[in-house]
């Protein structure tokens, strides 16, 4: 099974599938002498942690960090950098229950890569789902909070904006409020809605979709490359890679093709510092592929969870017409643990174009250019 890794110069491979012994990632071409500890990544681990409340499913995974490699302690300093060689990131997994899964090991569970895999590779890990399993995007949690120490400057936050059909009121957003409900949502009013709207889909044994917007800050601009290396292209790669995720969008996304090029056009103006000034962002950040040194801006939307407690029709292994009832724990909303991992997939594309920029562009380039 290929394609286990993505970036460039910062390269992220992960391994591991849900209830195996381990999972992990081996992050190359991190550059030397930047600070990193175990408590830097666990802080985003813990955010994308399982069990945390009654909105997300009931594993217990701790999901403790080791780094394994790619580390050293400078005597003098005492601080613990990177070397520049490969960093190796591990978790164990410790709260599998295979047996929650023993009944549908010959069973595809729709919305799930039960089908797909079997008809691809011809072999079933149907615990939990193997590979396929939302377990692996720990891994990219971890890698994402080396790749937000690579860009000086860098924050990437993350923020659940609409659940099912309800969007937030953006008047409202707070970016403190992120981190005081469990939905990572930044209107206040809305997480106390989704905290009873949530409530009922669950004890129904549904499941609901949601939309998750990520906002870069402090993105120099130059960033990505023009036609095939698109900073835009690669963020939206890279958050389509992620788990139940079935659309992305950059800036205006689809709601620019509503807009009259008045309206979408980012006119520019002089700052007070004499650099340009943008009067609005529709672009997300990125025209041509190239970072604007605008808020890079970029929204996904997360199927609703597929393993719910309604039978659904399915099929078997042997080609035989069955149903299929979800065991084990799930979560309802699987757009809320997505957010962290949207945040870590932005930092890494980003860390790896400024990365690639500085290989093949190397100066900030002067202003004004004549
Ligand atoms: C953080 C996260 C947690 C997830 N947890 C579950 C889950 O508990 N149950 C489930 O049915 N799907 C879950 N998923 C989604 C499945 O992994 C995904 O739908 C499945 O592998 C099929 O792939 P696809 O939806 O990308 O096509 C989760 C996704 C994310 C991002």
């Amino acid at each position: 099974m290929s394609h286990n890794s993505f970036g460039h110069l910062f390269r992220v491979t992960t391994f591991g599938e849900s209830h195996g012994p381990a999972i992990g990632c081996v992050v190359d071409g991190c550059p030397p002498r930047i600070p990193l500890t175990e408590a830097d990544i666990q802080h985003d681990l813990d955010r994308r942690r399982p069990g945390q409340s009654r909105y997300t499913t009931q594993r217990q995974e701790p999901d403790q960090v080791r780094i394994l490699s790619g580390v050293f302690t400078d005597e003098k300093t005492g601080v613990q950098m990177t070397t520049g060689t490969p960093i190796g990131l591990t978790i164990e997994n410790v709260d599998q229950r295979s047996k929650d899964y023993g009944e549908i090991r010959n069973k595809y569970r729709p919305g799930h890569a039960d089908y797909t895999y079997d008809v691809k590779y011809g072999i079933r890990d149907y615990r939990g789902g193997g590979r396929s399993s939302a377990r692996e995007t720990a891994m990219r949690v971890a890698a994402g909070a080396v790749a937000r120490k690579v860009v000086p400057g860098l924050l990437v936050r993350g923020a659940l904006v609409q659940m099912g059909p309800h969007r937030i009121d953006r008047s409202r957003w707070d970016w403190d409020e992120t981190g005081r409900n469990p939905f990572f949502c930044p209107d206040a009013e809305a997480a106390a809605f989704f905290a009873d709207y949530l409530d009922g889909i669950r004890k129904k044994g549904s499941s609901i979709g949601a939309v998750i917007e990520i906002v870069a800050e402090g993105v120099p601009p130059g960033l990505g490359a023009p036609i095939y290396g698109k900073l835009d292209a690669d963020l939206a790669a890279a958050l389509m890679s992620i788990n139940a995720v079935k659309g992305v969008e950059i800036g205006a996304g689809f709601e620019a093709a509503a807009l009259t090029g008045e309206e979408n056009a980012d006119e520019m103006r002089l700052g007070n510092d004499g650099k340009p000034l943008f009067l609005s962002n529709h672009a997300g950040g990125v025209v041509g592929g190239i970072s604007t040194g605008q808020a890079v801006v970029a929204r996904f939307a997360v199927k609703p969870t597929s393993s719910i407690l309604q039978p659904r029709l399915s099929v078997d292994r042997f080609g035989a017409e069955t149903d299929v009832v979800t065991k084990g724990r799930h979560d309802p909303c699987v757009g809320i643990r997505a957010v962290p991992v949207g945040e870590a997939m932005v930092a890494c594309v980003i860390a790896d174009h400024f990365l690639r920029h500085r290989g093949q562009v190397g100066e900030t380039m002067p202003w004004p250019m004549d």
